[in-house]
């Protein structure tokens, strides 16, 4: 056997700088349990279709097994001029049993088999953030659950500008990481696809049975067209792209929390216990989580723009580009698999200063659009009602009073009736809020039960 797997048509030894270049291993190794998993459906095909005997099968896929064995244990040796995770398994094979280790590659490439790979690894990896997901969306909703009574300022532009339930306004993050779980699942399909079988990319003259690799892979569908299938990484950017989403999702609930903690909002207080310290100032406790859940949401953004970029100008079928796909998928899903594993413990130890939330609700005259509301209930067009209620808002704003402060002589004067009295409340809007998917008690609580019975079913 030649030094290289791939060496007999070389004349000369490659240049250790170019080995180095080109390897893959560092990082590749992690997908060491996938290959082997691959590899092992694989020669059980081969067997299957009478293209290697039951002997060669079974002493490549015992040598396999220990191979496996021998990574999970740290004893396996990890070398550059092995290239990649398949090669080196491959390589070790074959000191292990000799010459039966050169039938595993038979009717196969790298190309379908790093795509294999991938998506196996992909598979594992979106049921896992699926879960954790779920667990995230589940102290969302328990956080919702737990301050129903809680008015707030509802806000736009940063302003106060309705008021709403606190668990209202916390839902919406619930709802969000639905349209995540949604979307990861199907996501998934595309993933449970294999591409096995495709060899380089046209295909084999050998009688392979791809139904059978996928069945034995369990996977539900065949990556039909063999070009397509060691061509395409769409899958790869489309959960890229679930998972930029859904880090945006988790920033802005961070940027939220940040602010609501600082003094000037004062609106949740934090525990200690997932606060960090400063070095030089010593009152400090820093909502270092959020923050850089915030901030890790530019290492999805940017895996994404790499692996469409590293795709957009690529020719049929397979380039040696494509192995710069593997980081940015591996950082994805960690920095995933991290923020959802962290924020759970964040958001549990969140307490509302509800005393203060309530009395903030009503201030800046939030009620403005419900008594414009009440004259139109009364049959007065909205525009009119619109320009009176801003009339009143001017002269309380030049009188330095709130809605509270007026009585029913100001409110007549402007041409409401006395009942608008009784409308200036917070807690009493939120209450008239009874539009579908508005902010009544009613309308929180029914969508409260419905992600209940979702999360739970
Ligand atoms: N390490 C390579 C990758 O990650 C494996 C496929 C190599 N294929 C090839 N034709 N050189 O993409």
């Amino acid at each position: 056997m030649t030094q290289k797997l791939w060496g007999g048509a070389f004349k000369e030894k490659v240049s250790p700088v170019v080995e180095d270049f080109t390897a893959s291993i560092a990082f590749d190794r992690r997908l060491a349990g996938y290959d082997i998993e691959g590899s092992i459906a694989h020669v059980m095909m081969l067997a299957r279709c009478r293209i290697i005997s039951l002997r060669e099968k079974n002493l490549i896929i015992k040598g396999l097994k220990e191979i496996a064995g021998e990574i999970k244990s740290g004893k396996f040796r990890f070398k550059a001029a092995d290239e990649d995770i398949h090669l080196s398994v491959e390589k070790r094979l074959h000191r292990k049993i000799g010459e039966p280790a050169g039938k595993l590659h038979t009717a196969r490439s790298r190309n379908d088999q790093v795509a294999l790979d991938l998506r196996l690894f992909l598979r594992d990896e979106i049921g896992n953030i699926l879960k954790l997901t779920k667990n995230m969306q589940k102290c969302i909703v328990d956080l919702a659950e737990q301050n129903i009574k809680v008015v707030m300022p509802g806000f736009t532009h940063l302003q106060h500008a309705q008021p709403v339930l606190f668990s209202h306004h916390i839902l919406t993050y619930y709802y969000m990481l639905q349209r995540d779980v949604e979307r990861l699942k199907d996501c998934m399909k595309r993933v449970d696809c294999l591409p096995l079988g495709a060899g380089a990319f046209a295909g084999t003259t050998l009688p392979i049975d791809r139904m059978f690799l996928a069945k034995q892979l369990g996977f539900s569908n065949v990556c039909e067209h063999s070009i397509d299938a060691v061509s395409d990484r769409d899958f790869a950017a489309e959960f890229l792209f679930c998972g930029a989403l859904l880090m945006m999702h988790l920033s802005r609930l961070s940027e939220e929390l940040i602010m609501w903690a600082s003094p000037e909002f004062g609106f949740i207080e934090i525990g200690d216990s997932v606060l960090t310290g400063s070095s030089m100032m010593p009152q400090k406790k820093n909502p270092d989580v959020p923050e850089l859940i915030r901030g890790k949401c530019g290492r999805a953004y940017g895996n994404l723009v790499n692996t469409l970029t590293m795709m957009k100008g690529l020719p049929l079928s397979y380039n040696r580009d494509m192995q710069e796909d593997k980081e940015s998928l591996f950082d994805t899903v960690d920095t995933l698999k991290k923020a959802l594993g962290v924020y759970p413990v964040f958001l549990r130890a969140v307490r509302l200063n509800a005393d203060r939330l309530n009395s903030l609700a009503g201030e800046g005259f939030t009620v403005a659009t419900d008594l414009a509301e009440h004259l139109v209930a009364k049959g007065v067009s909205f525009r009119e009602a619109h320009e009176r209620v801003g009339k009143l808002v001017r002269f309380c704003m030049e009188n330095r009073k709130s809605f509270e402060d007026l009585g029913k002589e100001d409110f007549r004067s402007f041409g409401f009736g006395q009942e608008v009295v009784k409308l200036v409340s917070a807690a009493g809007s939120v209450k008239r809020k009874k539009s579908l998917g508005g902010t009544s008690p009613g309308e929180v609580r029914r969508m409260l039960r419905k992600a209940r019975k979702t999360l739970y079913a």
